[in-house]
């Protein structure tokens, strides 16, 4: 099992190039179960979830092979899926609990098979997760759904049939499952408070790219006019946003000044105006870039997690990475997610001070935190200590970085690049990356 060493203190400085987005390319991977075509994605991090998925989609039948040379320090890569052949409309237990959105195969397998069998996908660190919307959701256009011994049963012989569906709750995965399963069903679809997350968006754009006619993708209202066929394509997937605003956050944390480039600043929005409020100077220099300066310890501004374009809950942890070292008292509040606080305890082996009540954690702004032994709980919180390390004087050593490796592409590389002092250590210390000063 790999750890990761910083030694902090040192201020970042130089250019962080962001990737493509994760949250986007799993859904769009799944879509391209929706055709008898080829669909090929560019931009495709490298991540272990993506592999998970990978696996699934062959297991489905599809042939996932990547297109193109890759050079060793290239970030991304394309990927050609091509789902003509649907040997299995079986999602198994083993791999849908490893990774959340493999549920996301429920929509296109009913629609193009007419069934599909996902196993649930369980109880996850982050909170209970459940899926019962897309289950409704999916049962509005036509489907007779059963759950039995841990697994979705979905059947719809005669084909899916368009309907209205109102999201009681804003879902981005049982929207993206419903954009993908209405698209090939009979008639119009639409859809109400829906979610309107980027991924969304790139999601509605490749579809509508392989056939589709989905229009107000962004809005909280979706129409979807069903087709008989969908056809292969290609798509570009967007910057991932939740990088970026993670190594936003570590400019300025580390009092730096960098510059994060191949990102949509809009995406963020909701960070960097609450990151200005706190005091760090964030500027689109030029499309798609945003230079980071900061100098001192930030103000403690609070923040509350919403769906888009609200606060990200993606980003929550690391943001109260930055207010552990505000000054002032910060609250930061989870709305969208009940127990998603666990990196709290150990940044406050970090020599934080967090108070959780409730969905509310209280921070109060400490001088100084102290490198420590830490753990990471799941993706985001992993990245939290990543952050705390690189202000905190000494080492800090986080284990269980596989949870890191789920979504974010060599991140101890791109933080090198900029003068962090950070190392990827194997169980048999070998050095991956980093700088060691
Ligand atoms: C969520 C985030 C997304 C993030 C992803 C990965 C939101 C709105 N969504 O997406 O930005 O990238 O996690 O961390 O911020 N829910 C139900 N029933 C369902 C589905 C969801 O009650 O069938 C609830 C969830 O428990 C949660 C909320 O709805 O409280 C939003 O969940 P959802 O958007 O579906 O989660 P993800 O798609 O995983």
């Amino acid at each position: 099992m790999d750890r990761i060493r910083i030694r902090g203190g040192k201020p970042l400085s130089g250019t962080i190039p962001i990737g493509g987005a994760k949250n986007a390319a799993l859904p769009l991977m799944t879509a391209a179960l929706l055709s008898e075509e080829p669909l090929t994605l560019r931009h495709v991090p490298v991540l272990a979830d993506i592999t998970t998925l990978s696996h699934l989609l062959v297991q489905h039948g599809a042939a996932v092979t990547m297109v193109g040379a890759r050079t060793p320090h290239e970030h991304g890569h394309a990927l050609k899926i091509d789902a003509r052949n649907i040997i299995s409309t079986t999602a198994p237990y083993d791999l849908v609990r490893r990774m959340r959105a493999s549920v996301l195969v429920l929509g296109p397998l009913l629609a193009r098979c007419g069934e599909a069998r996902v196993s649930l996908p369980g109880g996850c660190a982050i909170g209970t997760r459940p899926v019962d919307l897309h289950i409704k959701g999916l049962e509005a256009l036509g489907a007779k759904i059963e759950l039995k011994q841990g697994y979705i049963h979905a059947q719809a012989p005669p084909g899916l049939k368009g309907a209205q569906f109102i999201f009681p709750k804003v879902s981005v995965g049982a929207t993206e499952n419903l954009l993908m399963a209405a698209s090939l069903a009979e008639g119009e679809t639409v859809l109400v408070n829906a979610a309107r997350e980027p991924e969304i968006v790139d999601l509605a754009i490749c579809l509508n790219a392989m056939g589709a006619k989905i229009t107000g993708a962004g809005s909280d209202r979706i129409t979807i006019t069903g087709v008989k066929k969908l056809h292969g394509a290609e798509h570009d997937i967007i910057p991932d946003r939740i990088e970026a605003g993670t190594f936003v956050l570590a400019a300025a944390i580390s009092q730096g000044d960098v510059m994060v480039s191949d990102c949509q600043p809009e995406h963020i929005a909701a960070l960097t105006v609450k990151m200005q409020r706190a005091g760090a100077e964030v500027d689109e220099t030029q499309a798609g870039a945003l230079r980071v300066r900061c100098t001192g310890r930030p103000k403690a501004i609070d923040m509350t997690t919403e769906e888009y374009p609200g606060f990200a809950t993606d980003l929550q942890a690391q943001y109260m990475a930055w207010m552990t070292v505000a000054h002032g008292i910060t609250f930061v509040t989870e709305t969208i997610f009940e127990n998603r606080f666990m990196h709290a305890l150990e940044l406050a082996r970090m020599g934080a001070t967090i108070r959780i009540e409730g969905r509310q954690a209280i921070v109060a702004g400490e001088d100084q935190l102290m490198g420590a032994q830490v753990q990471a709980s799941d993706l985001r919180a992993s990245a939290s200590l990543v952050l705390a390390a690189l202000v905190a004087k000494g080492e800090t050593t986080i284990d269980r970085v596989y949870h890191m490796d789920r979504g974010y592409e060599r991140i101890e590389e791109k933080l090198a690049a900029v003068g962090a002092n950070i190392q990827r250590i194997t169980t048999q210390t070998t050095v991956h990356a980093g700088a060691e000063a």
